[in-house]
This record gives structure tokens, sequence and C-alpha cells, in this order.
């Protein structure tokens, strides 16, 4: 599909969209996996051959059944409507606005939106996104893959300050902090406290700790809340933009 005109009357649904997803959000306190889906639809990036990234692909069967996106079709159906009272918006901007406006209403940083994206009907094959079990290299040889850096992985990987894990979805299950509806530091502190009663931290979480380059950014984060919140909203903005050139 052509990139579509981002004209004032596809600015104005932008801001009633936004709007309308803070209310979404906050009412059903659906916002770890509405972050989860703007990801999943990002991280299917490959810079090399420009396929995947944050174009929408999602909202199609053929990729939203792949195991690793298991359960993301309830984020994809509370957003429908949004998208029917908002019908120039992509699929593809509307996900990225989604994953925005919750790291936002949920505490977190402001993460910069620029509309634009083009949607696909086009999907990734399986296996982009990362594998939970794995460790330091994999999350480098899929980070890689998509044009991120180290950086990037450990301040994305705070992502999992909001939500939890859901045995029929992944296997794994509970969430990573006390408060899973609240964006803040404390992936980076409970990280660093080992393994806590009712908590979970999957291997790739783990792997943040093993590997030098990546625990230095744990530390800083764990300890600096406006370092966390600076450099998350830049990866955010990275990630979200996967696959897209903003003209
Ligand atoms: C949930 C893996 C990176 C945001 C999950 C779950 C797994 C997982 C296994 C549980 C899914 C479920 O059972 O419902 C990973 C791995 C990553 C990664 C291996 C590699 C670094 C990220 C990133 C973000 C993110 C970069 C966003 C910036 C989330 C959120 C949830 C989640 C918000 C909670 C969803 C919910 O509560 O429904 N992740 N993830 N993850 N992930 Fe990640």
């Amino acid at each position: 599909m052509a990139a579509p005109v981002v004209d004032a009357e596809y600015l104005r649904q932008v801001d009633r969209a936004r709007r309308q997803l803070r209310a979404l959000i906050s009412n059903k306190g659906c916002a770890p996996i509405m972050l989860r889906l703007a990801w999943h639809d990002a991280g299917t990036y490959d810079v090399k051959t420009k396929t995947g990234g944050a174009n929408g692909s999602i909202r199609f069967e053929e990729e939203y059944t792949h195991g690793s996106n298991a359960g993301l079709k309830i984020a994809i159906d509370l957003l429908e409507p949004i998208k029917a009272k908002n019908p120039k918006i992509t699929y593809a901007d509307l996900y990225q606005l989604a994953g925005v406006v919750a790291v936002e209403v949920t505490g977190g940083p402001t993460v910069e939106f620029v509309p634009g994206r083009r949607d696909s009907s086009v999907c990734p094959r399986e296996g982009r996104l990362p594998d939970a079990k794995k460790g330091a290299p994999h999350l480098r040889d899929i980070f890689y893959r998509m044009g991120l850096t180290d950086k990037d992985i450990v301040a994305l990987s705070g992502g999992h300050t909001l939500g939890k894990a859901h045995p029929e979805r992944s296997g794994f299950e509970g969430a990573w902090t006390q408060e899973p509806l609240k964006f803040d530091n404390s992936y980076f502190l409970e990280l660093l406290k080992g393994e806590s009663e009712g908590l979970l931290q999957l291997p790739t979480d783990k792997a943040l700790l093993s590997d030098p380059e990546f625990r230095h950014y744990v530390e800083l984060y764990a300890k600096d809340e406006d370092a966390f919140f600076k450099d998350y909203a830049e990866s955010h903005k990275k990630l979200s933009e996967l696959g897209f050139a903003p003209r």
C-alpha cells in the first residue's frame, strides 16, 4: 500500500485516536498487551532485506497465530472500534500509537510519535521474535537484525516493567515487578535483587545480568530512573519506526 497522506484530517484522527486510546487503556487496564502488540508488529524487522517492521501485518491471522504472538488477538480486537472511528489511520500507525499511549498512561516517558506508516499485507515468516529461553548471543542476533544496539536491548527490556506472562500463552507465569500496571525502573531493581517469590525472570532477562555490556545499562537504569526514561523513549521511538522512514 502507498504511504498514507498525512494531511490535516489524518492528524485530526490521530489526536482523536490518542484520546480514545487513553480512555480504553486506562479503563481496561490493557497497557501491557498493547505495548506487547506494538513491539511484536515492529520487532519482525530485518534491516538487510528491509522486510517486516511496524507495518500492521500482525493484524492477519497468518501472523497473529505465530506461537510468539499468542494472546495478541485480544489487543487487535480491542483496537478495531478505534480503527473504525478513525478510518484514515493505518493499522501500522494505530498499533504503534497504542504502544506509545500505553507507556504514557502508566507513568512512563513520552515517546515521540510520527504518523505515516504504511500497512503491509505481507507477513514475515515465524521465528523473527526473540526466544525467551535463550541467552545474550541470541538477543544480539535478533536485535542487531532489526538494526538495534546493546543499549536498545536493555532499555527496551525495561518494557517488562509492565504486565505479566500467562502460562496458556507463553508457558511462563507471573509479573516481573510488584506493580505491573506502573511504568517505572522497578524491572531493573528486581533484576539486580535476584529471584524473588512470585516474580518472574525469563532466561533472556537474566542474560542482561551475566553479560558485562548489558549489565552496565542494567545498573545505570536501576540507579537512575531519569536515565532509563530518556534512553527508553529513544529506543522505543526507534522500535516504533522500524521499516518506516518518516519524511
Ligand atoms: C510479555 C518475552 C522483549 C514487552 C512477554 C512474555 C514473554 C516475553 C515470554 C509473556 C507473554 C505472555 O505469556 O503473555 C520477551 C523476550 C524479549 C522481550 C524474550 C527479548 C528481549 C520485550 C520488549 C518489550 C516487551 C522489547 C517492549 C518494549 C512485553 C510486555 C509484556 C511482555 C508489556 C506483558 C504482556 C501482558 O501482560 O499481556 N515477553 N519479551 N517485551 N513483553 Fe516481552
